[in-house]
């Protein structure tokens, strides 16, 4: 029997929020110091002109979803809020003291975690203290991750007073059985009564999260979600594939067994079926995962060639250096990346020893620069070339037959010096990815690292 597509290609595959991708780090050659001069060294040649970005990482969560791959620590106690945000602060003030100059930041995020869980007076306090150090650059995007079961109207006005216009709410999916089993019990009501207020208050870009192949999720479940889901047209829409990484500590992926989630062509298929129904109400399919109606600003980026992608999935403009902050926030200065310590407990210890609380990175090389702009390529406008002479390396010629299976399905066409994802070959772009992956290609993984690629 022949294989289908799905099943061919299906197999464990990088995410690709960064190239290398954080198992081929070489953490054993990456030192704090080296570091701390690739920051210095992108800061100037990027702050004046572009400005930097803050990904914020607040963690905490009053309940746990069974679902989420996301680092997060769940309680109920609201009095860790303070230390936190003080913490978080300190660590920005240790940065600040390195720039030779105020920073001017272009673009924050607040993720996690659940970043409504703090008070809307501590998220005040939070921004506020950012700012004590920085300025704004002209035209800056702040956005946040709202939980529809706990952000308020008070939130969202709050966050919009200091700047915030795009907001995402988590909804994954509607279906009592589906909410059971992922233990988020999150009426429809919740999602467009804070919609409402949020485009009510101004905000320009609010995304929903939605995710297919969670457990018992059918075909219908999906339907009525996406039907529900345009009823409050959202802006912007992630449609992401669910990554069962149940082996990673702390993950939390338990209450349901595997044969409860749908696999291969049936998961393939909630895919195909959602984005056609994304496709008949006006969402474009932006990159991996992303969909947006010509109004936003993922839209005209990605139509502009300017789409990026970095640590927090998909953005609409560029900068070469973001710090990130917060447990376990990876930071990249295009030159080095570098993550924090992955608990709360050792994140502060560090803090309190007054060091930069990370505790891995890696420094890419010439080779890795190369391979990260095509990954890049790939990832955010579907094509690479290798034309111009610093895009080539070495090892074109043997990527150059990988890549001619996947012309011969139908999945990429070759161009002069480069390659385009055709329609059909968009949902296996990562394994399209896979195929520059010269660190992956070297050292093939001894033990499952990555999600399925489909
Ligand atoms: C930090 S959460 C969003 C904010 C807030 N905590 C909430 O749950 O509404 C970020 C998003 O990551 C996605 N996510 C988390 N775990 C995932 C997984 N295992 N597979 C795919 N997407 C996942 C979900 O769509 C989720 O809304
Ligand atoms: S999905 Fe959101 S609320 Fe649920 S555990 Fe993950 S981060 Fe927390």
């Amino acid at each position: 029997m022949q294989l289908s597509l799905v099943q061919k290609y299906n197999v464990p595959g990088p995410r690709y929020t960064s190239y290398p991708t954080v198992p081929y780090w070489e953490e054993d050659l990456f030192h704090v110091e080296d570091w701390k001069a690739s920051l210095v060294r992108s800061f100037k040649e990027s702050n004046a002109t572009e400005g930097i970005s803050l990904y914020i990482h607040l963690p905490f969560c009053e309940s746990l979803c069974t679902f989420c791959g996301c680092n997060k620590r769940i309680t109920k106690r609201h009095e860790v809020e303070h230390p936190y945000i003080l913490a978080v602060l300190k660590e920005w003030r240790m940065y600040c003291d390195l720039f030779p100059r105020k920073p001017i930041i272009k673009e924050i995020h607040l993720g996690g975690g659940t970043p409504t869980f703090f008070s809307p007076e501590n998220l005040e306090l939070l921004i506020n203290g950012i700012f004590q150090y920085a300025e704004k650059a002209t035209a800056y995007e702040f956005s946040f991750e709202g939980h529809p079961n706990n952000t308020t109207r008070q939130h969202l006005q709050k966050l919009y007073d200091l700047g915030f216009r795009r907001v995402s709410f988590g909804v994954q999916d509607y279906a009592e059985k589906v909410q059971q089993a992922i233990h988020r019990i999150q009426p429809f009501h919740n999602v467009a009564k804070v919609s409402f207020w949020a485009k009510e208050i101004g905000y320009t870009s609010i995304g929903h999260d939605l995710i297919f192949g969670l457990p018992f999720q059918t075909l219908s479940n999906v339907k009525d979600t996406i039907d529900k889901t345009k009823s409050l047209l959202p802006d912007r829409l992630a449609f992401y594939s669910y990554a069962h990484v149940p082996w990673i500590k702390g993950n939390g992926q338990r209450g349901f067994n595997d044969e409860d989630l749908p696999k291969d062509d049936e998961k393939r298929q909630l895919y195909e079926e959602g984005k056609k129904m994304l496709a008949t109400n006006g969402y474009h399919e932006i990159g991996m995962d992303h969909f947006a109606l010509e109004n936003d600003t993922m839209f005209t980026s990605f139509k502009e060639g300017k789409l990026h992608r970095n640590f927090m999935g998909y953005t609409a403009s560029k900068t070469q250096l973001m710090i990130g902050l917060g447990v376990s926030s990876i930071s990249d200065s295009w030159y080095s990346f570098a993550q924090n310590e992955k608990t709360i407990e050792d994140y502060y210890s560090r803090l309190e020893a007054n060091q930069l609380p990370v505790f891995r990175g890696h420094l890419l090389t010439p080779e890795d620069l190369v391979i990260r702009k095509h990954i890049l390529n790939l990832m955010c406008q579907f094509t690479t070339s290798w034309n111009d002479v610093s895009m080539q390396f070495p090892e074109l010629e043997a990527i150059h037959s990988n890549l001619e299976e996947m012309e011969a399905d139908g999945l990429l066409k070759f161009l002069d010096h480069g390659i385009i994802v055709t329609e059909k070959g968009k949902p296996f772009v990562r394994n399209i990815c896979m195929a520059f992956d010269l660190r992956l290609i070297r050292k093939a993984p001894e033990t499952k690292l990555f999600s399925m690629t489909i």
